[in-house]
């Protein structure tokens, strides 16, 4: 029975103190449902408001890239350092721990491989099984432009609506062709509509002229991908760049798997998007913890 003796005399309602609204940290997201914004929140750090992703995806149409050959031997030892996973459900299931922390943004289209046109991609996840997998975001390539633009967008707006079902955000890649340009005109096009059709968040290339009028005017988050492996020092000033100019992080594959010392510049990139250190006390930071090692 409970214990009536010692129940406390009166209440507290705190009638004069009016109870906080807050807002959300992420642009554009205020108005999502608290599912949403909580896996939002495990991707981005709700301190800096930026995000550290790391990407190792390649395999879905590329095979067994350079530096992605055995991933549970190179991978695995940086996942501490990533605030967010980027990868396909064969490599979760198979070589991630299931007891991370880490939150997952799953590869939930693909098709074609690097021997066909790539734009003629499907959505190769069900969203059950994003679920099974406690997600927090979805990924699918859109081609803008591309042979295959309609149909990569409709599998973004199919995935957009499922995911919307549930609480889980969509990422919208926007990939580039061959012999595509990619400039800022091309982006803010490509970012533009994926945000417009419901993305919640964004991936995009990094330009040199004009990348702040790309993440102007685009209403949600964009994270920049990492692209062909550059020196160290040239793939940290991108990514101060990119943040300098409003990108909300990165999502980094061959510049940091294929690093000379991937943990030491895996921190190194943190360093410039959560503390905002520049790119050359980032670098210092990559030199040393690479010797160290
Ligand atoms: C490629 O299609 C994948 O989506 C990668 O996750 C993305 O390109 C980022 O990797 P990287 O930094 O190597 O370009």
């Amino acid at each position: 029975m409970a214990d009536l003796d010692d129940v406390k005399p009166s209440k507290e309602f705190y009638a004069d103190v009016p109870q906080e609204t807050e807002g959300f940290f992420l642009k554009g997201c205020n108005s999502l449902d608290w599912g949403m914004k909580n896996r939002l929140a495990r991707i981005f750090n709700p301190k800096s408001g930026n995000t550290v992703m790391l990407a190792f995806d390649h395999g879905y149409f590329m095979g067994a890239t350079t530096g992605l050959e055995r991933i549970d031997i190179t991978i695995n030892p940086l996942l501490e350092y990533a605030d967010t996973l980027m990868l396909t459900r064969g490599i979760l299931r198979s070589l991630i721990p299931a007891g991370t922390e880490k939150s997952i943004v799953l590869r939930a289209s693909g098709g074609p491989s690097i021997l066909s046109e790539l734009s003629n991609e499907g959505i190769a996840v069900d969203i059950e099984e994003s679920i099974r997998l406690n997600v927090c975001a979805m990924a699918v390539q859109v081609f803008i432009g591309g042979e295959y633009e309609k149909q990569s967008i409709m599998n973004m707006t199919k995935l957009v609506d499922l995911g919307n079902r549930y609480g889980i955000p969509t990422l919208a890649v926007t990939a580039v062709g061959k012999d595509m340009v990619r400039d800022a005109k091309y982006f803010r096009l490509a970012t533009r509509i994926c945000a417009e059709l419901g993305a919640h968040y964004l991936k995009t290339y990094y330009v040199d002229e004009g990348f702040e009028t790309v993440t102007s005017s685009c209403p949600v988050p964009i994270v920049i991908a990492g692209g062909k492996k550059r020196p160290e020092l040239a793939a940290l000033k991108m990514a101060s760049n990119a943040i300098q100019q409003g990108a909300n992080g990165v999502d980094m594959g061959r510049n940091i798997f294929q690093s000379d010392a991937p943990a030491a510049m895996l921190q190194a990139v943190r360093a410039v998007v959560h503390d905002g250190e520049t790119p050359e006390a980032a670098f210092e930071i990559y030199e040393t913890l690479k010797n160290e090692a």
